[in-house]
């Protein structure tokens, strides 16, 4: 574990909140009713399916507005389907059952009006940017799909005025020049800034961010944790944070999940958890043994 690698002013940031309550160990976070307009996301008895073979087998958590909520566990966990899951994109062939509320609405439930509410108002950042950007358009071209779709009211110059801002909002400072490159012209860095930039589009209020710095340098990788973590306050968004690095979870984000084989083996605030882990999972996590 490298919570020792945390900056002073990280630790600082990590470490708020402070309250009898949020001393105990192991705070048991249960999803809230339906009515609770506190929390953006309700995941509640979340079960994914493949042919019969359970993948992910009844998880629920919350997440509260403004709420930064890491989600970590092993490869092969569950992280990225309870994502996708979430994003109305898992698989054809998964049978996907429970309740995802979102801003009160029941993702599972409503599926057409949903395809388009999902879209709008949760953000994604994929894993990887260079395979997720389009290799044969430039960005402008992409970034111009996206925003036909978002905002179909918007006449050219303002889809490009809006390139701009948003670029500009992810400081790439060199908007033009981006606008007309290619992806694999871009570095890892800039593309991930592309895509935060893409996330952004719709105004969302949550955004899912599935390890979204694993694929870049280590150096870049926290200039982008500083820029999603920036937007996100700016914005007053809500983020679920897919990650391996506990390091990452202790500076980011204030609640988190622990998964393993598509169960829940603790949730909670961040702060109680690293430090007093109760499940042994979460403990052999934090002595590194299950990170490679
Ligand atoms: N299309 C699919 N068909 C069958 N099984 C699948 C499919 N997609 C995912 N799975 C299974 O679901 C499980 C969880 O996969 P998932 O991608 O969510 O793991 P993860 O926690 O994101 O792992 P990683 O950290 O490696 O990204 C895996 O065991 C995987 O084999
Ligand atoms: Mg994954």
């Amino acid at each position: 574990m490298k919570l020792s690698k945390l900056s002073k002013a990280t630790q600082d940031k990590s470490i708020q909140a402070k309250s009898a309550e949020d001393n105990q160990p192991n705070l048991r976070l249960e999803p809230n009713s339906k009515e609770n307009v506190q929390n953006i996301l309700q995941v509640a008895d979340l079960k994914v399916s493949f042919d019969f073979k359970k993948v992910i087998k009844g998880i629920s958590f919350d997440i509260a507005k403004g709420e930064t909520h890491a989600l970590v566990g092993e490869s092969g966990s569950g992280k990225s389907l309870t994502c996708s899951a979430i994003l109305g994109l898992a698989p054809e062939n998964a049978q996907v059952s429970g309740r995802i509320i979102f801003e009160g609405d029941d993702l599972l439930e409503a599926k057409d009006k949903i395809l388009n509410l999902r879209g709008k108002r949760i953000g994604y950042i994929p894993q990887n940017p260079m395979t997720s950007l389009n290799p044969v358009k430039t960005i402008f071209s992409q970034l111009k799909e996206t925003i036909q779709i978002h905002k179909p009211q918007l006449s050219k110059n303002e889809i490009f005025d809006l390139c701009q801002v948003l670029l500009l909002q992810v400081q790439l400072k060199n908007w033009e020049k981006v606008l007309n490159s290619y992806s694999f012209e871009l570095s890892g860095g800039m593309s991930q800034r592309v895509m935060i930039a893409m996330s952004l589009i719709g105004d969302p209020s949550l955004l899912i961010a599935d390890e979204p710095t694993t694929s870049l340098d280590v150096t870049i990788q926290a200039e982008i944790m500083h820029l999603l973590l920036e937007m996100i306050e700016k914005k007053n968004l809500s983020l679920l944070l897919v990650t391996h690095d506990l390091g990452l979870v202790a500076q980011s984000c204030k609640t988190m999940t622990v998964l393993e084989r598509g169960e829940i083996r603790e949730k909670g605030l961040v702060e109680s958890i690293l430090q007093n882990p109760q499940h042994e999972y979460t403990q052999s996590l934090l002595k590194g043994a299950k990170f490679g």
